[in-house]
């Protein structure tokens, strides 16, 4: 319902992003183990804790990425080509587009896709100004669900997809599968991908990313709670719960959780949850890849290698892949 009273399309028959968000949480804790969906994270309190985390010296995942970028970024550029149309998969804070959009020749349109339309919105008047000849055209969804590309007023030789930050690593790699192969559909014909995933490394780099001495990652993961009491008018006690971080070595991943620190009773929308001491609530997988393991995933969703970028260290790496069917 609008401010006015008048029933919107919403109201009538679509279940409202609260509805989602809301029925997400119950399905998630009724479920052993019980989980959380890690992208329910970014509210504006949780974007800012993730900014945060970003500058933390554990944390070695974003400034990585940016020297690769900032390295390789002509490079990218060539392999991309000319003329193309440019769609990013949640549009981040736009530094590693804008490494990106500097070296790419004329390039014909950009694509900011995200959940957040706010950010969508700053995004995107930042970059007009920034690139006045680059059609900006913002399309405010969740990238993991289909959805319609704009039509930008010129033409444009193909689709490049640019999906940087190593998100992909959030999901298992059955659902990162999918995830390609829509993008590739979305591309078509002659169009590439260009990704950044982070790399499998020594246990204890990686384990210390996400355990950071100043507990800010801990704040982010507990933010969720606070997030659903606001939001959903739950009583999470979050002193009552604690931040964990480790890494699964046969799935690759490091395993993010909320573990109960006492037997306890939350309740979320009238429904009554009992925590077990102990007992953990599962928030985020973050995958780390060889290039050689993506780059077989992504050949099953119908793309081929064309080029890799690393750091020194082979840290965290920026893979180019060209759609093959
Ligand atoms: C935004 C998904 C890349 O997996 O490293 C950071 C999120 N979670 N610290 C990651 C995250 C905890 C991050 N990604």
């Amino acid at each position: 319902m609008s401010h006015l009273g008048i029933a919107d399309a919403n109201s009538a028959d679509q279940p409202t992003d609260s509805d989602i968000f809301l029925n997400d949480v119950l399905h998630g804790l009724r479920h052993r183990p019980r989980h959380l969906p890690c992208k329910y994270f970014y509210d504006d309190r949780g974007s800012k804790l993730f900014d945060a985390i970003c500058e933390l010296d554990e944390y070695y995942l974003t400034r990585t990425e940016l020297g690769i970028m900032e390295r390789y970024a002509p490079e990218m550029a060539e392999v991309i080509g000319p003329g193309v149309m440019l769609v990013e998969y949640g549009s981040g804070s736009s530094i590693k587009s804008r490494l990106l959009l500097n070296s790419l020749i004329e390039p014909t349109a950009y694509i900011p896709v995200d959940i957040s339309e706010e950010h969508l919105n700053q995004t995107a008047s930042g970059l007009r100004s920034a690139y006045p000849d680059l059609e900006v055209l913002p399309v405010g969804a969740d990238f993991t669900e289909p959805f319609a590309l704009p039509a930008p007023s010129s033409p444009y030789n193909q689709i490049a997809v640019y999906f940087p930050g190593s998100t992909i690593g959030n999901f298992q790699p059955e659902f990162a599968e999918k995830l390609l192969r829509q993008i590739a559909a979305l591309c078509g014909q002659g169009g590439g991908l260009l990704i950044g995933i982070d790399l499998q490394k020594k246990i204890p780099s990686l384990e210390a990313a996400y355990n950071d001495s100043e507990g800010v990652t801990a704040e982010f993961n507990l933010n969720l709670l606070h997030r659903i009491n606001t939001e959903l008018g739950a009583d999470f006690d979050t002193n009552q719960f604690k931040h964990l971080a480790h890494y699964d070595v046969e799935h690759h991943r490091i395993e993010i959780s909320l573990s109960s620190q006492c037997d306890q009773t939350v309740t979320v929308n009238g429904e009554q949850f009992l925590f077990a001491k102990n007992e953990e609530i599962c928030t985020e997988y973050s995958h780390k890849y060889t290039i050689e393991g993506f780059a077989n995933i992504a050949q099953e969703a119908g793309f081929e290698l064309s080029k890799a970028w690393t750091d020194p260290d082979a840290m965290f790496g920026v893979l180019h892949l060209n759609v093959v069917r």
